[in-house]
């Protein structure tokens, strides 16, 4: 939405959250959301026409375009819990919009729902407003975190979906003539609502597939001799396969990959697609059993014991350049080292002591044995061993020499995203582990 009002001055974009805190954060100096780029984004249209408040039944009231960008997270109750999306805050979204408006309104899918949602939320719309009409368009969100400022900027694609009726077609040329006043218009595909719906659970899922490929394919590669670098350079090179997202690591994270394909299998199995549904849900299990596996890597090569060992955690993000740490690896590790009895040590530039306590102990739990540094250095020191889980760039040039004489030896490093400088690190004495990596070398 910052992107949209910094790049139509004439179109005012109100964004609107009952969440009183977080609103205040985005009227703040102080994002809630650690995004490169972000912040002049905002910057240059906050207060002209973009608004943030939580005044969300006169936003409603008055937009001609509603976008509806609530949370769809993983069902933990009932029916189809643990991969069914949970569609509560949409139709409350749907029933707030149907009771408010008394015109014309386009609603605007931004979120990330299963195939038909549409359907339920025109029947919502529709059965619920007195003198409200409605055309509801599919436009699902492709940008990635990290990155999201220059993905939004040039979108490899923007995607819109709607009714193929007249007033369908006029409500999508609408929405298509907004993102055309910077995005090219080959680049904005139009489709029926089912397609725009259905390409957004599928895009993610090839994406966390190659992730959970190549992941399979750096077991073999430890286990051969083989390096999985140099295997994925090898094949990326082929154009049909191409080099992008083939980069080995203890497995993906996010609130999107695991959720998304989640929910496309759970949408298999209801239109009674067993083996569709069991090929895709491996892409998960793989990613599961990836993160146990660098866990037990760290245990072996300690040898066999970290009870009492002090293990430290470099990166907590599920990713770098953002604070997000939803589904992150290194909530599992972190609990698979607690599990072993380690102390863990963790440091991130971007995430909170409160979030990682919270999200490896659960709200309100503290464990003596979990401690969070402000550096890497405090982090690393006195410790057995340091794992990295997340690939900021200031890991790479630590002084990784000094953080050696402070460790207890023989000290280990264990690379979770295959970004460290192996030979200078054995050089200076460490024992190196890395994922699909040569373990004699
Ligand atoms: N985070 C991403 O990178 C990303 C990328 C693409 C798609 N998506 C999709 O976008 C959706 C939102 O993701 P998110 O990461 O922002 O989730 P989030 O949980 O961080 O934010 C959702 C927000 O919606 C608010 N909300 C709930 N009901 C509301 C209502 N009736 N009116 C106004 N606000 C309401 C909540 O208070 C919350 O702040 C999900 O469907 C997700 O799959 C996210």
């Amino acid at each position: 939405m910052a992107m949209i009002a910094a790049k139509c001055p004439d179109i005012d974009v109100t964004v609107v959250d009952p969440n009183a805190a977080r609103i205040a954060a985005w009227n703040s100096d102080s994002l809630p959301v650690y995004e490169p780029g972000l912040d002049e984004v905002v910057r240059a249209a906050r207060g002209r026409n973009l608004h943030f408040h939580t005044d969300v039944e006169s936003a409603v009231r008055a937009g001609d375009i509603v976008f509806v960008c609530v949370g769809t997270p993983t069902k933990t109750y009932g029916v189809g819990a643990g991969r069914a999306a949970d569609l509560r805050y949409i139709e409350s979204a749907a029933r707030m919009i149907a009771e408010l408006s008394d015109g014309p309104k386009i609603i605007v899918e931004k979120s990330t729902i299963p195939v038909r949602t549409a359907a339920t939320l025109l029947e919502i719309l529709r059965s619920n407003s007195r003198r409200g009409t409605f055309e509801v368009l599919s436009n699902p969100e492709f940008l990635a975190e990290g990155t999201a400022v220059a993905d939004l900027e040039n979108p490899d694609r923007i995607l819109v979906g709607g009714e193929r009726t007249p007033s369908g077609e006029n409500a999508m040329a609408t929405l298509v003539d907004i993102y055309a006043r910077w995005v090219p218009r080959d680049r904005i595909i139009t489709t029926n609502l089912w397609s725009s719906e259905l390409s957004k659970l599928v895009a993610n899922a090839f994406l966390a597939q190659r992730i959970s490929s190549i992941n399979s394919i750096s077991a073999l590669c430890e286990a051969t001799g083989a390096d999985v670098d140099e295997v994925a350079n090898a094949i990326g090179k082929d154009s049909r396969i191409g080099p992008k997202f083939l980069k080995a690591s203890v497995g993906f994270g996010g609130s999107c990959f695991q959720k998304d394909i989640l929910n496309l299998v759970y949408l298999c199995e209801h239109f009674g697609l067993p083996e569709v549904a069991a090929y895709w849900e491996r892409v998960v299990s793989m990613n599961n059993w990836q993160k146990s596996r660098f866990t037990q890597s760290i245990v072996q090569t300690l040898f066999n014991t970290v009870s009492g060992k002090r293990v430290a955690i470099l990166g907590f993000a599920f990713k770098k350049d953002t604070n997000d740490t939803r589904e992150s690896a290194a909530i599992d590790i972190a609990r698979g080292l607690l599990e072993e009895n380690a102390t863990v040590v963790v440091y991130d530039p971007r995430v909170s002591a409160d979030q990682i306590q919270r999200d490896v102990l659960g709200a309100g739990r503290s464990d003596p044995r979990l401690l969070v540094a402000r550096s890497a250095e405090e982090a690393t020191d006195g410790s057995h061993g340091l794992a990295v889980l997340t690939e900021w760039d200031e890991f790479r040039t630590l002084d990784y020499a000094a953080i050696y004489s402070r460790m207890h030896k023989p000290a280990c490093v264990f690379d979770g995203r295959n970004i460290l400088d192996r030979r200078g690190l054995e050089q200076i004495g460490f024992k190196y582990y890395a994922i699909g990596k040569p373990q004699d070398e």
